[in-house]
């Protein structure tokens, strides 16, 4: 499984610490969609980049700017995607068990390193728990379908 991880410039170095910590023991490849130094970029472009990629194989992602708003936002347009920010590693998990988020959202200017990466920590571990969560994302599907034949 693939996990795809992009951050802005602001994000820039917790993006690098989470690509260190590596996630042994978990079958996790994770793989780095930039940005690839400090220079300033625009979030929703690397929002856009990670989103597409998760779309395209089912997989997960994670993305990072200073506060996750933008990059929240921004993934979220992208029909398929529950992009999840997170401050803990509570509402991390129940992302996962409850809204079966497909992409966790970190703010790199919140939160310190280590909180960080136990939030990744429960992210990859957690499990959709389906049953009575199952028909509440079938109906987000089901506005994303409806928002498609109102273009
Ligand atoms: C970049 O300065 C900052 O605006 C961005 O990282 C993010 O916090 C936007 O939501």
């Amino acid at each position: 499984m693939n996990l795809y991880v992009g951050s802005d410039h602001a994000g820039y170095r917790l993006k690098e610490e989470i690509l260190a910590a590596g996630f042994i023991g978990t079958d996790l490849r994770l793989v780095d969609c930039g940005t690839f130094d400090e220079g300033s970029v625009d979030y929703p472009d690397i929002a856009f980049a990670v989103a597409e990629r998760v779309k395209a194989d089912s997989g997960f992602g994670i993305l990072i700017c200073g506060t996750g708003l933008g990059m929240s936002i921004a993934a979220n347009k992208v029909n398929g995607i529950r992009a999840a920010l997170c401050s803990e590693p509570l509402s991390a998990r129940l992302a996962r068990e409850h809204n079966d988020a497909n992409i966790l959202v970190l703010g790199a200017r919140m939160i310190g390193t280590l909180l960080a990466l136990e939030t990744v920590k429960a992210f990859v571990s957690g499990m959709f728990t389906g049953g009575r969560h199952e028909k509440r994302i079938e109906k987000i599907a089901s506005i994303e379908i409806m928002m498609k034949r109102e273009e």
